[in-house]
């Protein structure tokens, strides 16, 4: 299939499409870049790493280990060293793989010149041990973070720092890495290989240093000049013809959304950021907002040694400089082994049950906003920008709650409250207001310029958190509020 078939397909695939077997179609012609590249040039073309693991000294239902951010020399291209901030060492940070039920303790260590800390981005884990940014690290500092992987939340979540105003910086740097809870009772079958894609955006200059943000940086949110996949540029991943993988995908970018669909292939989405669904949907086209992740089946029906692009489609999120359509790019290619075909053992119908959350007891309103004084930008909520000291909402410990949430800044602005997973009821956009097609559990959802989202949720720690936009730049620049539970 050419090129402009494939959009054209692409962007006919409706967003839901009922559950049937894989179409076909396209030759599935070989798009191989050749594997490698030359001196001081980030290679393409090569395998799909693995994520190294984050080592644990636990015994069996604990999670014991220790992280260390610190400047670190790292090669994205060959014979360059880049100096990034990593955690232990590695850019993106060692993966975190836990159970339900884990004691969870991790000592944090800081060896940036900034204060620091981590977020464990989407677990519901007190707030006192989920790095707001209230609590930091100073320089030379450390903490424990301690507390136990609750129950139900087997899933794919990730971890970043949250220290105001440099969290964005410290993000691009390179701190951050994915967390996987896994439960004792996992209904996928286990010869489904699992496969990890942790997708971020590295920006290299000349000279193959990492430099600070541009004014246009600030204001739409980086963009790098590389997607990377486990650190690697448009990888390959290998798949045995006729069989199936399991991919968990994070968008660990600072900005850019992701349109992800997959050559002559449709999605079976089985999870979202808070874990399994209740039952699989197809989908041709995958959107993912920057923090937002999935987890999908992806069927090798296609033929042996034939290769398939794993694309970001054009996309436009309202820029304020440089406006326009994304170019298409390629995240990676998917190729076929020359073995013979073997089919995975066959997905169940049901996933796991999610119960609806009904009747909030409050409604909490939240909108981002921009003041604009003398034309400049200032992107907050609710009209302000984030104050740390300020309690700008107030829910109640274990109610379910409604919250509605719009976008009266123009562009694209992903959302994200602190405190675990809840359910988006409806979106309207233009008037038009659009039930969820089905449930799930989430915390992280775009907004488009005068979109209006709601979801329910139930916060079960007392204490402040905060929720904010995941554009890093906005985030670290005020775009947050405080949520005080009570
Ligand atoms: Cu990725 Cu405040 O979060
Ligand atoms: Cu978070
Ligand atoms: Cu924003």
């Amino acid at each position: 299939m050419k090129r402009r078939e494939f959009l054209e397909r692409a962007a006919s695939v409706p967003l839901l499409v009922p559950l049937i077997g894989c179409g076909g179609g396209g030759d599935g012609s070989p798009t191989d870049p050749a594997p490698g590249g030359g001196p001081g040039t980030v290679p393409t073309g090569l395998d799909l790493p693995d994520l190294p693991r984050l080592a644990n000294s636990g015994g069996p239902g604990a999670f014991h280990s220790s992280i260390t951010a610190a400047r670190a020399n790292v090669q994205f291209a060959t014979g360059v060293n880049t100096e990034a901030w990593a955690y232990n060492g590695v850019v993106p940070g060692p993966l975190v793989e836990l159970h339900e039920g884990d004691d969870f303790r991790v000592t944090f260590t800081n060896q940036l010149p900034q204060e620091s800390n981590i977020h464990w981005h989407g677990l519901p884990v007190p707030p006192e041990m989920d790095g707001n940014p209230m609590d930091v690290i100073p320089p030379g500092g450390s903490f424990t973070y301690a507390f136990t992987v609750p129950p139900g939340t087997a899933g794919t979540y990730w971890f970043h720092p949250h220290a105001h105003h440099v969290s964005h910086e410290q993000f691009f740097r390179g701190l951050n890495g994915m967390i996987i809870v896994r439960s004792a009772s996992d209904p996928v079958p286990g010869d489904i290989p699992e496969k990890h894609l942790y997708i971020t955006d590295l920006k290299l200059d000349s000279a193959g240093a990492i430099p600070g943000n541009t004014d246009g940086d600030d204001l739409n949110g980086r963009e790098g000049n590389h997607v990377l996949v486990n650190g690697r540029q448009e990888p390959v991943i290998r798949i045995r013809p006729g069989s199936s993988q399991r991919w968990r995908i994070v968008n660990a970018t600072s900005a850019r959304p992701l349109r992800l669909a997959l050559q002559d292939h449709t999605f079976i989405v089985i999870g979202t950021d808070g874990g399994l669904l209740a039952s699989p949907v197809a989908m041709g086209e995958l959107f993912l907002a920057p923090a937002e992740r999935a987890e999908v089946i992806v069927t090798a029906n296609q033929g042996a040694g034939s290769s398939h692009l794993l694309v970001a489609l054009p996309y436009d999120r309202q820029k304020i400089v440089s406006p326009g359509l994304s170019a298409q790019l390629t995240v990676a290619t998917l190729t076929y082994t020359s073995e013979s075909p073997a089919a995975s053992s066959p997905l169940p119908a049901s996933l796991r049950p999610i119960g609806p959350l009904e009747s909030p007891r409050a409604i909490q309103q939240a909108a981002f906003t921009n003041t604009a004084p003398m034309g400049a930008i200032m992107f907050g909520i609710n009209g302000k920008l984030f104050d740390p000291g300020r309690v700008d909402l107030i829910a109640r410990v274990n109610d379910v709650e409604e919250w509605e949430v719009t976008n009266l800044a123009g562009m694209d602005h992903p959302f994200h409250l602190h405190g675990g997973q809840f359910q988006v009821i409806s979106r309207t956009r233009g008037g038009v207001t659009v039930a969820e097609p089905f449930l799930a559990w989430r915390d992280t959802f775009n907004t488009v310029g005068g979109e209006t989202v709601r979801f329910r949720m139930i916060q079960r720690f007392t204490g402040t958190r905060v929720f904010h936009c995941h554009i890093m730049e906005h985030e670290s620049h005020g775009m947050m509020a405080t949520l005080m539970v009570v």
